[in-house]
């Protein structure tokens, strides 16, 4: 069956983060409509920030805080308070500056020493809350994923063990380059997702853009190219820098 991702370009990051917040803003409002909630797994790194921010700065009765569960697609091995965090980045920029309960925060408890037993109380998480049929996988409304230069999303880096997971929820992924371990929700817990939003911007995305978008490299090297939801939607917001070097541009 052909497979086609949404690909949305725009100008500039303020851009991509504006049309990002209008999206989240969208299917959150259509969750809650339809199933009384909204469950979101949150990216990592430098670029979600700018979104984070927007929304924690847009007025918080546009959004029902308290139906929206908020959960990570991956984790670094360290505790919540230490820069690296995914959560203390998200928990700054985002949850501390908006009136969602507490309760409904699940971070990934990325201080225990013992990677894989991070991973599996994160697994058992996810269970206790989506209560998935045997065999079957959580199913996010939103998942929103960043990538890196060398093509890895979440913490599924090129050529690493995680990338052949097919029944866990969540690992723990070494990641050579960075000689370390960083927890992951798997590609089957990704492909998933109801939605998988894309947020890349910046001229150093560009090569491994294209290469993800229209290369033909195996997705073992460029890991965002195994992101491609069973029966959700795929949505690529890229900015101009990113996109710069792809043949087929959107008008
Ligand atoms: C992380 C993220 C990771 C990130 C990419 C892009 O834990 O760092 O999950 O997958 O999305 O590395 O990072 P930037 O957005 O900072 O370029």
């Amino acid at each position: 069956m052909a497979f086609h991702p949404q690909l949305r370009l725009v100008d500039a990051p303020a851009a991509l983060f504006q049309e990002a917040a209008d999206e989240f803003t969208r299917r959150a409002l259509a969750a809650v409509e339809r199933n009384r909630r909204f469950t979101v797994a949150l990216s990592g790194g430098s670029t979600p920030k700018g979104l984070y921010s927007l929304l924690a700065t847009s007025d918080p009765s546009r959004l029902p805080w308290d139906r929206m569960f908020f959960f990570w697609g991956d984790e670094r091995h360290v505790p919540p308070d230490d820069p690296q965090s995914n959560y203390r980045m998200a928990f700054e920029a985002l949850l501390s500056k908006v009136p969602v309960p507490a309760t409904n925060i699940f971070r990934i408890a990325a201080e225990n020493p013992d990677a894989k037993r991070a991973a599996e109380n994160y697994e058992q998480t996810l269970r206790n809350f989506f209560h998935p049929a045997p065999g079957q996988f959580p199913v996010f409304d939103l998942i929103l994923l960043g990538m890196g230069g060398d093509g890895h999303t979440a913490s599924l880096f090129p050529e690493s063990m995680a990338l052949a997971e097919k029944i866990r929820f969540v690992v723990a992924n070494r990641v050579e380059q960075f000689k370390t371990e960083r927890l992951t929700l798997t590609l089957p817990v990704l492909n998933h997702g109801a939605m998988v939003l894309f947020l890349v911007s910046g001229p150093d995305k560009a090569p491994a853009l294209r290469e993800v978008l229209e290369g033909n490299q195996p997705g073992e090297r460029y890991p965002s190219k195994l992101i491609r939801p069973s029966q959700g939607e795929l949505m690529w917001l890229v900015d101009q820098a990113a996109a710069a070097d792809l043949a087929k541009r959107p008008r």
